[in-house]
């Protein structure tokens, strides 16, 4: 009974691994991203950039998400791996009009 329970993984990290990659990225924008930028990418708070009017290429924002810029604090550490970064960068590339 005791083995059972150490056996369970934490149910987050369940969550997530089972998600598409598109869905990871949308969970990792929502989580790291949305409360300045919005869920569409226009809420512009803190002022923070229309993300739907973006024209950065894809090494731009890697280096902006990564250093951070102005107001916006680098998200490195937030987001852990490449992989993650990635998986936002092609969220935010959805977002565009
Ligand atoms: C604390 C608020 C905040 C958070 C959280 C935040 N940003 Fe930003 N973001 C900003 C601000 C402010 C700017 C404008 C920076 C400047 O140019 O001075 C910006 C600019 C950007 C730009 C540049 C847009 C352009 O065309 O110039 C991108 C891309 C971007 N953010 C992506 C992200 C992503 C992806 C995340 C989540 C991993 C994120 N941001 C999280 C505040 C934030």
């Amino acid at each position: 009974m005791l083995l059972f329970a150490c056996q369970e993984t934490p149910k987050q990290q369940d969550d997530f691994s089972s998600q598409t990659p598109a869905e990871q990225g949308a969970s990792l924008y929502s989580m790291h991203c949305a409360q300045c930028h919005g869920e569409d990418g226009k809420l512009g708070a803190s002022g923070a950039k229309d993300l739907s009017a973006s024209k950065l290429s894809d090494q731009q924002v890697i280096h902006l998400i990564k250093k951070g810029k102005g107001a916006m604090p680098s998200m490195k550490a937030l987001l852990e791996t490449d992989q993650n970064i990635n998986l936002v960068l092609s969220h935010i590339k959805g977002l565009r009009r």
